[in-house]
Parts: structure tokens; C-alpha cells; sequence
């Protein structure tokens, strides 16, 4: 089995168990370790890195803009913000945009203007968010109440009021929560950290009935499913219908700390200068990564690449020893085991030279490069049915 690295941080808060290996070089869909070994990664550091490691037209774009200007606070207007604020609201069909430096601080923004746009509408009495149970939303105190998994809430109480949860799927349970506080209903389309479980195509398009009718907005957390991993560009434009708030974060900057909360206008106004503020967020170094990222993806049409790729990997994976069902969407994939062994999967498989993970003890996740080619998905899968047999044996 692996070996443990020289390097043991004792220094570092263990706040994640992490694995035996330390990575000195990425390039494309490859990791390299201190030893020189080579890795596939099927995680891009978990659904980051979507335009593959180091990726030269990023990092160009990235030293250019170091060398130009940093940081100038958001008091004034930069040009690649503003650059970035147009590209993604043309491509989301949203409106305005407020940028955060990630998936939290993005979920916190939207949730503060949902409260605002509820405090606006039917008094401070109408707060709520109603959330559904296995989401996941983040790890600050509203985010975390938020995110429908008690385990992770329990530690940290009390957590600030205001979050419902109910169970996903059961458009029964959101209409019978909702009432004269609720201001909002926030979901992923397909829960990620959950084991992801894509929600029903059809529970989408009523949910988004049902907030039209109650006039409650719907906030979609697109955090990890968006910026291309599902097959287009923010993961609700293959399933029928648009929210009113979208967040996103994590592949934005292909590595950089960026991340932003898309509003409608009619949502948006209810956020008045003075009520909502960030000092680094959509600074101009990470705003140059973002447009870089999104042009590498537009260029070398990678949303089609993935439609083509999680294809492939669906066949292929069905037919592995082992693995019980296939699901997700696009190129965030969950390998459902026929016993409990993701963590040791995890552990053989980096043995094999693959980077997966566990969401849950029967399920490892796959959330590849959007660049992967065909022959890496072939190795990918050869690597992980090694690491599979070897789990048997
Ligand atoms: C759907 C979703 N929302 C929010 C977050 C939190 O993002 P961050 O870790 O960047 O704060 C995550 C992270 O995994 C996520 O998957």
C-alpha cells in the first residue's frame, strides 16, 4: 500500500483526512507527485480545475494581469470585472452579478439578498429559505444551517435561524412548508457532496412553478454542477427551466478563489449599496482567470466534449465488476459500489495512479477535466477496475 510522505504538516488543523500523497505539478488531466509519479485526476481538485492543471492560456492571462494592477478594492470599477460581469450574464441569462471569493461566501450573498428581497416584500417577518435534506451549501454558520446533512450542523450549534429542510424531490413538502416567511427555496439541481443525486427534471420545472405562484424566489446553488460540468454552461439550461438567483464558484477561476451570486434585476434590486460587501471578491486577478477559463471552454468546445466523454464513461463504468449504478449528470459522476468500500476504492485507486473520492461509503465521485479525452477516460476506467480487483482479491 502507499506510503506516507516525508512530510507529515502537523502544523496544519486537521480538518480534512487527507490522503498519504503530496502533489509537487499538475498538467491537463495528470498530477505529479514528490516521487515523480504520475496520477490521472478524476477530481480536479473537487470539480475545480475544469480546464485542466496549469492550463497555459489561464496562467497567461493570470501573470499578465499580476503585472498590471492587483487589487484596488471594490470601491472602484476594474475592467476585467466588468468584463466578467457581462460575459456571465450573457451566458446565464440572469441579469446583475455580485462577485464572492467562493461557493459559500457566494450562497451567503444570495441568501442575505433573499432575506432583503423578502424583508422588502412581505415585512421582516419573511426570512425564510426552505433547503432540502442531503444538500450541501457550505461551511459557514448560514450556509451550514443551510445544508440539509445534521451530522455536519450538529457540532456547531446554535446555527442562525431561518433555513427549513425538507426532503428532495417531494414538491408536496416544499408547497407545505412555504408560508408568509418564506423568502426563498435554494437547491442543487444535482446534490454533489450529497453522493451525487441529480433531482428530478420534473420536480425542477414545478418547483419553479410553485415559487412563481407563491412568489418565493428560487435560488440555484450551481456551485459545483456549473461552469460547464453538466454539458452547458449553468446546469438548470438542460432541464427546463431558469431561477431567479444562481451561485457558482469552485471551476470559475480553474483554481483561483472566485465565486458569484447572478440575480435577475427584479431580485437584484433589493440589494442597495452599503448592504452587502466584500473586500477581495471579483478582484482583477481572479476576474482574468475566470475569462480566460471561459474562453478556453467556449473554444475548445468543451461542453461538447463533455456530453461525448460522460457518455463514454457511463458504458463504461456499467459494465465494471463492482459497481452497481452509474448517476449524475454530465461529467459529475457518481460510481455507486455494490459494497460499502468507496474510502479503500479511494486508497487502491491512488495506488493505481487515479484521483477519486468518496461522498458516500458505497459511492465515489468522478468530476474529471472537462479537457479529458477519450483514450484518458479508457485509462481512467482500466485504473479503477484494476484498483476494484484488487479491492476483491
Ligand atoms: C453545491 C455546493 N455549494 C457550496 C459549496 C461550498 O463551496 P466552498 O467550499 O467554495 O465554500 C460546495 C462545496 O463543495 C458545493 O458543492
Amino acid at each position: 500500500m502507499m506510503e506516507i510522505p516525508e512530510r507529515e504538516a502537523a502544523s496544519i488543523i486537521q480538518t480534512y483526512r487527507r490522503l498519504p500523497v503530496e502533489f509537487v505539478r499538475g498538467e491537463g488531466t495528470r498530477l505529479f507527485d514528490s516521487k515523480g509519479r504520475e496520477y490521472l485526476d478524476c477530481l480536479s481538485g473537487i470539480a475545480v480545475t475544469s480546464v485542466g492543471h496549469s492550463n497555459p492560456r489561464v496562467a497567461e492571462a493570470v501573470a499578465a494581469q499580476m503585472a498590471s494592477l492587483v487589487h484596488v478594492s471594490n470601491l472602484f470599477y476594474t475592467a476585467p470585472q466588468v468584463e466578467l460581469a457581462e460575459r456571465l450574464t450573457a451566458l446565464s441569462g440572469l441579469d446583475k452579478v455580485f462577485f464572492s471569493n467562493d461557493g459559500a461566501t457566494a450562497n451567503e450573498a444570495a441568501i442575505k439578498l433573499a432575506r432583503r428581497w423578502g424583508q422588502i416584500r412581505n415585512g421582516t417577518g419573511c426570512f425564510e429559505v426552505i433547503t432540502l435534506d442531503g444538500s450541501f451549501h457550505g461551511r459557514t454558520l448560514a450556509t451550514l444551517a443551510a445544508t440539509g446533512q445534521p451530522a455536519k450542523q450538529a457540532l456547531f450549534t446554535p446555527l442562525p435561524p431561518g433555513f427549513v429542510q425538507v426532503p428532495p424531490n417531494d414538491i408536496r413538502a416544499v408547497a407545505a412548508a412555504m408560508g408568509a416567511a418564506t423568502a426563498a427555496v435554494m437547491i442543487e439541481t444535482t446534490q454533489g457532496e450529497g453522493g451525487v443525486v441529480p433531482l428530478a427534471m420534473e420536480y425542477l420545472t414545478d418547483l419553479r412553478a410553485l415559487c412563481d405562484e407563491r412568489e418565493a424566489l428560487l435560488i440555484v446553488d450551481d456551485v459545483q454542477a456549473g461552469i460547464g460540468r453538466t454539458g452547458t454552461w449553468f446546469s438548470w439550461q438542460s432541464l427546463g427551466f431558469a431561477p431567479d438567483i444562481a451561485t457558482i464558484a469552485k471551476a470559475l477561476g480553474n483554481g483561483l478563489p472566485i465565486g458569484a451570486c447572478l440575480a435577475t434585476d427584479r431580485a437584484a434590486q433589493a440589494f442597495k449599496p452599503g448592504d452587502h460587501a466584500t473586500t477581495f471578491g471579483g478582484g482583477p486577478v481572479v476576474c482574468a482567470a475566470a475569462l480566460a477559463t471561459l474562453t478556453e471552454i467556449e473554444t475548445r468546445a468543451l461542453l461538447d466534449n463533455v456530453g461525448a466523454r460522460a457518455e463514454q464513461f457511463r458504458l463504461m463504468l456499467d459494465r465494471l465488476d463492482g459497481v452497481r449504478e452509474v448517476r449524475g449528470r454530465g461529467l459529475l459522476l457518481g460510481a455507486v459500489l455494490d459494497e460499502p468500500i468507496a474510502a479503500d476504492l479511494v486508497l487502491a485507486a491512488l495506488d493505481e495512479g487515479l484521483v477519486v473520492n468518496n461522498v458516500l461509503p458505497d459511492t465515489v465521485r468522478l468530476a474529471p477535466p472537462l479537457t479529458i479525452s477519450s483514450a484518458e477516460v479508457e485509462e481512467v476506467v482500466r485504473r479503477l477496475s484494476n484498483a476494484l480487483r484488487r479491492l476483491e482479491s
